[in-house]
């Protein structure tokens, strides 16, 4: 099982959900003998944002060798995207949405022709046969409620890529007390294989 774990709390030492993204890794890998993993932490790769070069780049029918240069990067983490069999995406909430540098990773992976493509009825995901883990951790907002502009906006995205197998690990409202949160996620982590 290859496996791609990408996490983008902006906290390099104690983050819920990266830690428990990471359990969530560990789990995969002690059940599916042989397996690999790449992580990425999306906050301290320095993404860019995408700028001219790059917007020119994405839609040009044939590339100069300035605009390859600029789609690299992309390239490569677009390339980890769909040599995967899993994904597992660890994300605060941060300011009622993801955190900023997973926006801008989901920039840099949704591309027309390698994980999606435009048809007569509409955008159609080429990410297929491939499952994600979304390890979210909040402070007060419930996943999968209304004002969940996260998790909510995660699955979306996903989805767009084609990856319809989606289940959340989620440790949410922890301000209003941690404890049976993160029963329930250890337990749901347990079930995981
Ligand atoms: C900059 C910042 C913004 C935050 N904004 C929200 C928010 O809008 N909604 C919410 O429920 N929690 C918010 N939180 C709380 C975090 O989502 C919560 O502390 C979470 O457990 C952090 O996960 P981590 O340990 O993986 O970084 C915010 C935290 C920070 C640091």
């Amino acid at each position: 099982m290859k496996i791609l774990n990408i996490n983008s709390s902006s906290n390099n030492t104690a983050s819920t959900s990266t830690s428990f993204a990471e359990k969530v890794v560990a789990k995969l890998v002690s059940e599916n003998k042989g397996s690999s993993v790449i992580s990425r932490r999306t906050t301290y790769s320095d993404l860019p944002f995408i700028d001219e070069t790059m917007l020119g780049a994405y839609f040009a029918q044939e590339r100069t060798e300035e605009q390859k240069e600029a789609l690299k990067l992309s390239d490569e983490l677009t390339n980890e995207v769909l040599n995967a069999d899993v994904l597992v995406i660890g994300a605060p909430i941060y300011n009622f949405s993801v955190p900023a540098s997973l926006k801008a990773y989901f920039d840099l992976i949704a591309r027309a022709g390698l994980t999606f493509k435009y048809t007569e009825k509409g955008p159609v995901g080429l990410l297929e046969n491939k499952k994600a883990y979304i390890v979210m951790a909040s402070g007060g907002t419930e996943i999968g409620s209304e004002t969940d502009f996260a998790g909510n906006y995660i699955k979306l995205f996903l989805g767009f890529l084609g990856v319809t197998d989606v289940e959340f690990v989620k440790l949410d409202q922890l301000m209003f007390g941690s404890e049976p949160v993160i029963e329930k996620a250890n337990q749901k982590i347990a079930t995981i294989s």
